[in-house]
């Protein structure tokens, strides 16, 4: 009698739930029909030409759903306009701009590229930036590092031994290869220094002193991380690894790539960068040196000791603890960029997607968000003197902190305006000595 009892209760249960089973299923796609009428996914547009064709797709990021478009005409629509900082022009924002528009801005260069990008002026218009600056919204600071497996893998570290075995006659074994020859951080000035103290192999259009293997010679600087390129120069001790120009975290691949070889870089560039290291000694720092005379000395003692030399390689060396840097750790885990699949666009997209679709406060960008010092900031010379094109680069950083002022003055009175509207203006200012030094910069 129990039993019986208990096989009805049994097959009840199973009723029920099958029955419930088909309520939820109703109310599910109840759910779905009314999302699908009544919620129109949220528009972004890309404002900036940097894409030669037409762009309008519907864009799955996780559980947030976004149109992407690039045709001007959906600006009435749009909740957010998305900018990419390479492809901006001075002329050509989208004014009037409605209220309901978030702007969004993407950039990963330094600043020559957009001169008045680093002035707050200009960054307070924004409301959702992604750059290298660990305090945009979405940093991008660990950009040019392939992967986190790329830090720790050996598939190119050469030991001491062999390194030392290849040279011919005395060198402490520094790579350079670097095209670009006129810096706002005054790198051409600095290694012209060094090399007057050391043997340096310069292989790039500065200061080239030796010829790439014919094979390297066309593509080095589209193929950041060939396996050719990446053999050739896990052979050397050190690599020179000086940025074009000096903000808190823009860092390239000038200072993983040699990380990612076993190759011990020589930085300059990001005043944070040990923030950055895998361990607590993975780099020598030009700033820690008084001049380039003192850092020759060190690397060529650096470069007879093996046991001091492998002490700077524990990314490669240590197995159990490669990694000893919780926030490099948290930073590669938590950002999406080193995977395979990784779209730099895409990625953008769905970031900001995710931000439009939850209007919170509001959100303003500042000066932070592309943290550049306004005066350019340049290695110690032992000449004591200025680089060479100092002057220069300071005068282009007045022009950019005036555009900068009129973007902002155009942009507060909302009116449309044109590339020659602007121009007319700057020449205005520049003939009335308003874009001079301010004295704040200084
Ligand atoms: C090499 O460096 C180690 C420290 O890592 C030091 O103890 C040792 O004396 C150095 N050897 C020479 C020959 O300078
Ligand atoms: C690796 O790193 C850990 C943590 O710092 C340390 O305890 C250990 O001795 C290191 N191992 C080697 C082989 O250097
Ligand atoms: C976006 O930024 C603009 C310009 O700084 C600001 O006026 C607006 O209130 C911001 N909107 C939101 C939702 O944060």
């Amino acid at each position: 009698m129990r039993f019986a009892h208990r096989w009805i209760i049994g097959i009840t249960c199973l009723i029920l739930v099958w029955l419930l089973h088909f309520v939820c299923w109703d109310l599910v796609e109840l759910f779905d029909v009314q999302k699908s009428t009544t919620a129109a996914p949220i528009e972004l547009l890309w404002w900036s030409h940097h894409f030669s064709f037409v762009y309008d797709e519907v864009r799955q990021c996780g559980a947030f759903e976004c149109r992407v478009t690039n045709k001007r005409q959906r600006l009435s629509s749009a909740r957010a306009v998305l900018f990419y900082g390479t492809a901006l022009k001075t002329g050509d924002f989208p004014m009037p701009r409605s209220p309901q528009h978030l702007w969004a801005l993407l950039h990963e260069e330094s600043p020559r590229n957009v001169i008045y990008a680093p002035f707050d002026d200009f960054l307070q218009h924004f409301n959702f930036t992604s750059t290298f600056s660990r305090y945009s919204d979405q940093p991008i600071t660990t950009q040019w590092l392939p992967s986190a497996h790329d830090l720790i893998s050996m598939d190119y570290t050469m030991s001491f031994d062999f390194k030392s075995s290849n040279l011919n006659g005395p060198s402490p074994s520094v790579v350079f290869l670097n095209s670009d020859c006129d810096t706002m951080s005054g790198r051409e000035d600095y290694m012209k220094e060094l090399m007057r103290h050391i043997n340096v192999d310069s292989f790039g259009s500065c200061l080239r002193n030796k010829d790439l293997p014919a094979s390297l010679q066309n593509d080095y600087l589209n193929n950041l991380y060939s396996p050719k390129l990446l053999r050739f120069l896990s052979r050397y001790k050190f690599m020179i690894a000086i940025e074009n120009a000096v903000c808190e975290d823009y860092i390239t691949e000038k200072f993983w790539r040699p990380l990612v070889v076993g190759v011990i870089p020589i930085y300059f560039g990001s005043p944070s960068i040990k923030d950055w290291q895998p361990q607590k000694k993975s780099a020598i720092f030009v700033s820690d040196f008084p001049n380039a005379a003192a850092l020759g000395r060190y690397i060529m003692e650096l470069s007879e000791n093996k046991t001091e030399y492998d002490s700077f390689r524990g990314h490669k060396l240590n197995r159990s603890h490669p990694i000893q840097n919780e926030k490099l750790l948290h930073h590669l885990i938590t950002y999406p960029h080193q995977t395979r699949e990784y779209d730099f666009f895409e990625t953008f997209e769905c970031a900001v997607c995710k931000y439009a679709t939850h209007s919170g406060p509001i959100k303003r960008a500042n000066a932070r968000h592309y943290n550049c010092p306004l005066v350019p900031i340049y290695a110690p010379l032992e000449s004591k003197k200025e680089p060479e094109r100092a002057t220069d680069w300071r005068s282009a950083m007045e022009v950019g902190q005036c555009q900068a002022r009129i973007l902002d003055t155009f942009f507060r009175s909302n009116k449309p305006y044109n590339e020659a509207d602007f121009e007319a203006e700057l020449n205005r200012r520049m003939d009335d000595n308003r874009c001079s030094i301010d004295p704040k910069l200084h």
